[in-house]
């Protein structure tokens, strides 16, 4: 087994889109909590942290957690648990998606299952979401431990209906429900869990819930588009293997509703062959309706978010979170 450091990452850094400004220095000294490897003794667990830390990634998800905090009073070193709570789980979530779908790349390096066998990269990240759970702990609120409890049990079960539920065409409810599962529910615990730390009152942390909720939901469709239509240079990770995976996005959903003969393919639950497969990927990124609509559906998710924040007093930081809430839908990254 090789380190995970072996071959030392390219100090890619943090890329920091200018709509997150407004909660740079927030994400500045969340990095330090985030690689702080103070009472770790195992030196192949303090070289992890820095494997998966030291290659970027958007920090949207912390990005909303802090944003959300400056709409109320919040002590600002629980609002930092929160949010290195929230980053570590969604690191961890993508330590096992890279395993259990095989890919190769993540943000723009070689994924830890490349590098260790996959008993270890299991391990991994396991390790790393007990890390987030002490980092939950640490806000000292229960009732921020509940949602992060709860949300853990609800992403699991998005990512084990998905894997059971490859090589068949979803509902729109089933395909709905698996990204609210998977994705959205962190957001909506990223928000919900600021409302706690803010004291808010069951009505504003109702509504911050809601806008993680919408604004996750939007964030997971515009992935699922971009996996059709962006490259492996600009995402940092594959692109084309959700349908090649056997997992039917939105776009593939819009695509097969207007193509009955190739959703026939899918039909008796076995995938159609690789080159099939490959025909309906490149029709989808050709197809601009398709697109388009996709397009649309993460435009009503985004606008009812942003409903949902109009109940919590204006300002420039509500102002600013929903240009992070944008960012999510409008993001070609
Ligand atoms: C990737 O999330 C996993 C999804 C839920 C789509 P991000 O696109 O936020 O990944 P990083 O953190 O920026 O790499
Ligand atoms: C993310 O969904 C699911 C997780 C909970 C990690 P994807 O499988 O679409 O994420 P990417 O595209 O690999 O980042
Ligand atoms: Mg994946
Ligand atoms: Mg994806």
């Amino acid at each position: 087994m090789t380190t995970p450091n072996a071959a030392p990452p390219p100090a890619a850094g943090l890329r920091l889109p200018p709509v997150l400004l407004p909660v740079a220095d927030d994400l500045a000294r969340l990095e330090a909590c985030l690689r702080d490897g103070e009472g770790i003794e195992f030196d192949l667990l303090r070289q992890l942290l820095d494997w998966v830390f030291s290659s970027g990634g958007k920090r949207i998800r912390p990005a909303m957690v802090f944003g959300a905090a400056r709409l109320g009073r919040a002590d600002p070193e629980a609002v930092t648990r929160l949010a290195a709570a929230i980053e570590t789980l969604h690191t961890a979530t993508l330590v096992h998606d890279d395993l259990v779908d095989g890919a190769m790349i993540r943000r723009g390096m070689p994924t830890l299952n490349t590098r260790w066998s996959a008993g270890a990269t299991v391990l991994a990240g396991d390790w790393l979401f007990a890390r987030a759970a002490r980092f939950a702990a640490d806000t000292g609120h229960i009732r921020v431990m509940q949602i992060f409890a709860r949300m853990l049990g609800t992403l699991t079960d998005g990512e084990l209906r998905q894997m059971f539920g490859r090589q068949g065409i979803p509902t729109r409810e089933a395909y709905a429900y698996r990204i609210y599962a998977k994705t959205a529910s962190l957001f909506e615990a990223a928000t919900e869990a600021a409302g706690v730390l803010m004291g808010a009152g069951p009505d504003d942390i109702d509504a911050l819930a809601a806008f993680g909720r919408q604004a996750g939901m939007a964030f997971q469709i515009v992935d699922d588009i971009l996996d059709f239509t962006s490259t492996e240079a600009r995402l940092g990770k594959p692109v084309g293997s959700d349908l090649r995976g056997g997992t039917v996005t939105l776009p593939a959903l819009i695509y097969l509703d207007g193509h009955p003969e190739a959703a026939g393919w899918w039909a008796n639950g076995s995938a159609p062959d690789a080159d099939r497969v490959e025909g309906v990927i490149e029709a989808i990124r050709g197809d601009a309706d398709v697109l388009a609509a996709a397009r649309d559906a993460a435009r009503a998710r985004l606008a009812a978010a942003l409903d949902a924040l109009r109940t919590l007093p204006a300002g420039a930081a509500r102002d600013d979170l929903e240009h992070i809430a944008r960012f999510a839908v409008e993001r070609d990254t």
